[in-house]
């Protein structure tokens, strides 16, 4: 999709589509008397006056996500005049507009149309946070999961190109320089991109995107960003004493992989060296401890974690912070075979801690307790990983939040303000040391399930044994890495959730 920034008055740009963004202005709630005060988001007269006559009638509600579509506005050069409800204006904020870029794009797309222009409600959202957002929105919007549909006419259905504009002087405040912006409108566009990328990845099916299919892409990208990748097979795991990962690995015929990143600019502080540990269990049956059939073909996302990471170097890559960056990513099956391995089984992980095998379904946790091990190896000062890990995530958040869990509440502070600049849907769980208890083993050092109640902190607790005394975050994305259902901004299927967190993180550190 090309992206084009364009100052011109939105009435005069000859266009498919013009989008506006139109608000309630009401601060009430919402009663019989209380009629939404709904204002159009442009600067522009002429398009005030072209959706005046739709506004008077009642029709317009501004409610989110409403959509009102006039053909030949009087006035305008536009083709059409597309109204997109925001909702209450005293909420709208810079993770609404992204939402709605996409919604835009999801409602175009559908018409055949294949060009638009979005005007940003500067008033609403200031232009240079403005214009990232519709970027990315828009990309998210426009990624299609059909990939293997045969039918062209449904597959093609996608924005070619969308124009944003910028009307500068809104209340007699520039905000901001047309190069600042053009900056800000390509940053953007390597976010989306980078975001879509792991959706990909995460789309694909578990014959289509094995462990070795994974480095491969890896290798592939890796190579047009100019990052270092390297892919080791089994016989590195064994020489690094990957117990654990082996552990997951033994029972597949696909060979594992594990996915070394490196981002090592010139000028960074020597100090902070990031790591990014993904899990990447390319299909998860549950082993022995076999999950039932139904809804098991979802187990091909379980390797979104990796996939995120993999997207969060690419964009980093791109967008070259000051900051080290190392990705590492466990790749594998989880597979019953007759050299699965077993309950009751203990694996010796790479830090010398012993394992018992309660459940051959808790992979997730084998597979990083061994990346971070190896993250804190090659010398990184602070971890975040992001893995697919718990049902109990959903219990816990449904698919709205992802959860985050921190060993150190100053890194978590930056998380934090990276999670709300990134407009992410993430809630942090507790790591008290009264949930270590469920997780003693009598054989060995701990292990690797325990049991339902808490199920996520207890997962994530056992990570930490890993993570040790290095400032740790958890990201749990099972319930939030895939869209349970379309929604106006974004297609049934994977997310693409924390990518856009993590490079806010990432970028934050910059020296
Ligand atoms: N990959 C699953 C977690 C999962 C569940 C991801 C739902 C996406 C959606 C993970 O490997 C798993 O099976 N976890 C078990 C752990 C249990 C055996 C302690 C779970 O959550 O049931
Ligand atoms: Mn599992
Ligand atoms: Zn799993």
């Amino acid at each position: 999709m090309n992206t084009n920034l364009s100052s011109s008055v939105p009435s005069q740009l000859e266009t498919d589509c013009l989008v506006v963004v139109v608000l309630d202005r009401n601060e009430k709630d919402r009663s019989e008397k209380d009629k939404p005060v709904v204002t159009v988001e442009s600067s522009d007269d002429a398009v005030r006056e072209a959706a005046k006559d739709v506004i008077s009638s009642g029709e317009v509600t501004g409610k989110t996500f409403e959509t009102t579509l006039l053909h030949r506005p009087a006035g305008l050069k536009a083709k059409r005049l597309l109204l997109l409800g925001g909702g209450k204006a005293k909420t709208f904020s810079g993770a609404e507009l992204r939402k709605l870029a996409g919604a835009a794009v999801r409602t175009l797309k559908s018409k055949s149309i294949r060009s638009f222009a979005f005007v940003v409600p500067e008033t609403a959202v200031p232009a240079r946070q403005g214009v990232p957002a519709i970027v990315e929105g828009a990309f998210v919007g426009n990624f299609d999961p059909g990939y293997y549909k045969s039918d062209r006419n449904e597959k093609d259905q996608k924005i070619d190109a969308v124009t944003i504009v910028v009307q500068g002087n809104v209340q007699g405040k520039v905000q901001g320089d047309a190069k600042a912006l053009e900056n800000a409108m390509q940053a953007g566009r390597i976010v989306a991109e980078s975001q879509n990328f792991t959706r990909d990845l995460v789309n694909e099916p578990s014959n289509r995107m094995t462990p070795t299919m994974m480095a491969e892409r890896a290798k592939k990208m890796a190579a047009e960003v100019g990052l270092n990748c390297e892919a080791y097979g089994a016989d590195k795991i064994k020489q690094l004493k990957m117990g654990a990962f082996w552990g997951v690995a033994q029972g597949s015929d696909e060979p594992p992989a594990l996915i070394v990143l490196r981002y090592d600019p010139v000028g960074a502080a020597d100090k902070v060296h990031l790591g990014l540990i993904g899990k990447a269990v390319t299909f998860d049956t549950g082993g022995i401890s076999i999950k039932p059939a139904d809804g098991m073909e979802k187990m091909k996302y379980d390797m979104a974690g990796g996939a995120t990471m993999i997207g969060v170097m690419r964009a980093i890559a791109l967008l070259k912070p000051k900051v080290k960056v190392t990705a590492i990513i466990c790749a594998t099956e989880n597979m019953p075979s007759g050299k699965a391995q077993k309950p009751g089984d203990v694996q010796i992980a790479m830090s010398g801690k012993s394992i018992e095998i309660i459940n051959t379904d808790a992979e997730g946790r084998l597979v990083l307790a061994d990346g971070l091990c190896y993250a804190r190896q090659l010398g990184c000062t602070h971890l975040v990983d992001a893995a697919t890990l718990t049902g109990a995530v959903v219990v816990a958040l449904g698919y709205v939040n992802a959860g985050i869990f921190a060993s150190d509440d100053q890194m978590y502070e930056r998380f934090a303000n990276a999670n709300k600049q990134a407009g992410e849907k993430m809630w942090r769980l507790p790591l008290d040391d009264e949930y270590k208890e469920v997780i003693k083993s009598n054989i060995a050092d701990m292990v690797n399930s325990g049991g339902r109640y808490g199920g996520a902190i207890s997962a994530a607790m056992f990570l930490k044994e890993f993570a040790e005394d290095t400032p740790w975050i958890h990201l749990d994305i099972a319930g939030t890495a895939w869209t349970e259902e379309a929604k106006p901004w974004i297609a049934k299927g994977p997310s693409g959730i924390a990518l856009r967190s993590l490079v806010e993180f990432v970028k934050g550190w910059e020296s």
